[in-house]
């Protein structure tokens, strides 16, 4: 312990989702194999399922500083929290888990397992009231985004759009418009590509409303935090900088912490992905049988949720294509008003000759698999940065919230594959399939295998985000020196 401080303890509060939770838990590993104690802070419902799929709590048992700690998200236990009823959660966050942390940091629940107080929290900035809480309880706050920096921008100037009268959206015809207000896209972003909830066609819809206001808050707090690097994305961030000095560029989370692991030399084992589903490994043998680059993978994250129609799309887009397919189909990637239906002959027969579905798959490891040659992706950023670290090109179906933004910049910035944006058809499916996987493939592939090498070097010693993990673990315990004081 250093003079006259404790050590720090720094509560890691996600954005309960999947994609969050999982960067975050990586940062909390890579704060513990610094020596800081850590308290992550998940959702009941959240921590259940991940202790129910994964190994979670053996795998964090090793750190003698670290915990779990469980807060209400304030939704009963069958609100389906995905698909357009995610964003309820922001509502019951306010009326419930707001008061709930307060008085829970106030009455020391939230302690580190010896005792400690809180001298630093990590929050996903797009809660806001965190940084309230820490405001009034004196609590230095640090915000994280886990998406990326260009949509992480694009959130941040929705005022100035609006300013600029470039929102409302008029409608379908209107999609193609260039959006210029947004400093550093004044040449590519199209309203298409702008946040989903932008596309509202009223300026008091309380989504817009929401994120316009909550994600400017992130200048209020001590710092940000970002899953990215700079080399990805270093024109947009000088731009964040000029709001937000102290960012942190991170990423990419993921094999930072494998990277560091392996330095560590700790056990493979505890890199078992964290989940909330039950993980079907069964597709890495069938992956195993299929020729080099051969297989597209195709998954939506843990969000999405599909029409009938639009799954019906794309499964005759991909059994046409005649490319082989590993598709991960969650338990509830179907809307269950749509029905069951049956799924026709030709389907299930093309499916047993090409194809591979699962309901959850190894994500990580099924991208760094030899035989897979692309990704039809959702464009969540843990995806994306995962595709990209593998040097896998994808073809982008963004659905919802930030993913618009980043399949824009997959395909117009980095060039590292195509988007498909508000399309499901599926002729065009198996024709994007066909180019991805046949003749457009060598053209991405020199920017994938380009971006998956900086991404590497980002994290390894001397990189962007090696660099900006020490300065912020420095920065904390300055904090903890402050609050002894
Ligand atoms: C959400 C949002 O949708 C996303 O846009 C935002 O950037 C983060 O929060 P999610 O939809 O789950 O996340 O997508 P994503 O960020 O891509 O995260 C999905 C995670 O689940 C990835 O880490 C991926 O590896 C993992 N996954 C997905 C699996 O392990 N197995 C699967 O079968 C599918």
């Amino acid at each position: 312990m250093e003079q006259g401080s404790q050590v720090p303890h720094v509560i890691i509060f996600p954005l309960p989702a999947l994609g969050p939770v999982n960067s975050t838990l990586k940062l909390a590993e890579l704060l513990s194999l610094a020596g800081l104690n850590i308290t992550f802070l998940n959702t009941d419902f959240n921590h259940d399922r991940l202790v129910l799929h994964s190994n979670i709590l053996d795998r964090f048992a090793s750190f003698p500083g670290f915990q779990f700690k469980t807060i209400s998200d304030g939704l009963p236990a069958d609100h389906p929290r995905a698909g357009d009823r995610f964003m309820e959660l922001f509502d019951s966050f306010k009326l419930v888990t707001k008061p709930l942390f307060r008085e829970m940091l106030f009455s020391g629940q939230l302690n580190s397992i010896t005792g400690e107080s809180v001298t630093c929290i990590i929050a996903d900035g797009i809660l806001s009231f965190p940084i309230d809480v820490g405001h009034e309880l004196g609590i230095p706050v640090i915000s994280i985004r886990t998406i990326s920096a260009c949509s992480f921008w694009a959130f941040f100037s929705i005022q100035d759009i609006i300013e600029a009268g470039e929102l409302p959206s008029r409608g379908h015809e209107d999609m193609d418009r260039l959006i210029t207000s947004v400093p550093g896209m004044e040449t590519f972003l199209r309203l298409r590509d702008l946040p989903s909830i932008c596309r509202a066609n009223n300026l008091e819809d309380p989504n817009l409303q929401h994120n316009a206001y909550a994600n400017r808050q992130s200048v209020q707090a001590h710092g940000l935090i970002l899953n990215t690097f700079e080399d990805l994305e270093g024109p947009i961030l000088s731009h964040i900088r000029s709001q937000c000095p102290k960012v942190y560029t991170l990423g990419p989370l993921h094999t930072f912490l494998k990277f560091r692991l392996e330095y560590e030399n700790a056990l493979l084992q505890s890199l078992a992905p964290n989940s909330i589903y039950k993980v079907d490994k069964s597709c890495i043998e069938w992956l195993n049988a299929q020729p080099l680059k051969s297989v597209i993978y195709v998954s939506f994250g843990s969000i999405t949720v599909l029409t009938r129609d639009e799954l019906m799309e794309f499964w005759y887009g991909l059994v046409n294509s005649k490319k082989r397919f590993l598709w991960v189909i969650r338990p509830d990637l179907v809307a269950q008003k749509d029905g069951e239906g049956q799924i026709p002959m030709e389907l299930l027969e093309g499916t047993k000759d090409m194809g591979y579905i699962v309901g959850w798959a190894p994500q990580e490891e099924v991208l760094a698999h030899q035989a897979v040659g692309g990704f039809l992706t959702h464009s969540g950023w843990n995806s994306t940065l995962e595709s990209i670290v593998a040097g896998v090109p994808m073809i982008c179906w963004s659905y919802f919230y930030d993913q618009q933004v980043n399949s824009r910049f997959v395909s117009e910035v980095w060039k590292l594959g195509m988007d498909m944006k508000d399309v499901c058809d599926r002729v065009i499916i198996e024709k994007m399939v066909n180019d991805l996987m046949g003749e457009k493939r060598e053209v991405f592939m020199k920017s994938t295998v380009e971006m998956a090498r900086l991404a590497s070097e980002s994290v390894s010693e001397g990189g962007s985000s090696y660099c900006n993990l020490n300065r912020l673990i420095e920065d904390i315990r300055l904090m903890s020196v402050a609050a002894v004081k």
